[in-house]
């Protein structure tokens, strides 16, 4: 289970650093935009790459704060779990993305437990070179708060499709969200488990099978091999009586 995971860094399974990253690399991140290549030289300087195997609890909830991390490669998900063993993922980060911002900023401890799904590479940054970084690169500063900003929006979409919709609504929203744009068509190409959906929307994974089984009997969407094409944009209201969760 999760909670006999070791917190890395402590994990044996964990790589020794490697050194810093190369400035090319730091181009290609997203908080990185904008940032002059003199002041990304100073990063480059004080972040080193980890990697780490999939299923490690990278930050754990309720642990204190020490670094900044960026996603090169792999992904992760955020999540909560309670006593019982119950969790819910608040989403799933991809690469050039960060996390463990939150407890730099305002000095809590951690809000969730971050899980690498796969194996992960990653840029970390220490608490004081990252406060450091900060009070010297507007830009940096300001692609933080967007980042922030982002997060705060889907955060309340989600809280809004979970008050106001039912789990068609809910599965629906979320396979649209989760969709690229592909030769005119929305695919989805992201591999997400049954389960994982379940825990994103609060339902429980025998009902997200049954609608989506349901959705792809009524033609929403198609599964073609390791991806799923959508076939209509539209949400699709839901049969009366709605289920709920
Ligand atoms: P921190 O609280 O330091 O540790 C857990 C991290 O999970 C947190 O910083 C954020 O980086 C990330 N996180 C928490 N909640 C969300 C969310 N709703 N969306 C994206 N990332 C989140």
């Amino acid at each position: 289970s999760l909670h006999l995971m070791k917190e890395w860094p402590m994990n044996t399974q964990v790589e020794q650093p490697r050194r810093g990253p190369s400035l090319i690399l730091l181009h290609s991140i997203p908080i990185f935009a904008g940032v002059p290549d003199s002041q990304l030289e100073q990063i480059a300087k004080v972040a080193f790459h980890r990697r780490v195997p999939r299923q490690t609890t990278i930050v754990r909830a309720g642990d204190s704060t020490d670094s900044l991390y960026v996603l090169i490669s792999g992904g992760a998900k955020v999540l909560k779990s309670d006593e019982e063993g119950r969790e819910v993922i608040l989403t799933l980060l991809g690469p050039g993305e960060f996390f463990g911002e939150m407890g730099l900023i305002d000095g809590s401890p951690r809000s969730a437990d971050v899980m690498a799904t796969e194996t992960c590479e990653l840029l970390v940054i220490t608490k004081a070179d990252f406060k450091r970084c900060l009070a010297e690169n507007f830009d940096l500063c300001l692609n933080i708060m967007k980042s922030l900003v982002q997060r705060l929006r889907e955060a309340d979409r989600n809280i809004e499709s979970l008050a106001l919709m039912d789990v068609y609504g809910r599965v629906a929203k979320l396979l649209i969200d989760f969709s690229e744009e592909e030769r005119g068509q929305r695919v989805i190409r992201r591999r997400v488990t049954k389960q994982d959906i379940a825990k994103m929307i609060g339902a429980s994974r025998e009902m997200v099978s049954r609608v989506m089984k349901d959705l792809e009997n009524r033609g929403y969407f198609r599964v073609e091999e390791g991806r799923i094409v959508i076939l209509e944009k539209r949400v699709p209201a839901a049969p009366a009586p709605a289920p709920r969760p």
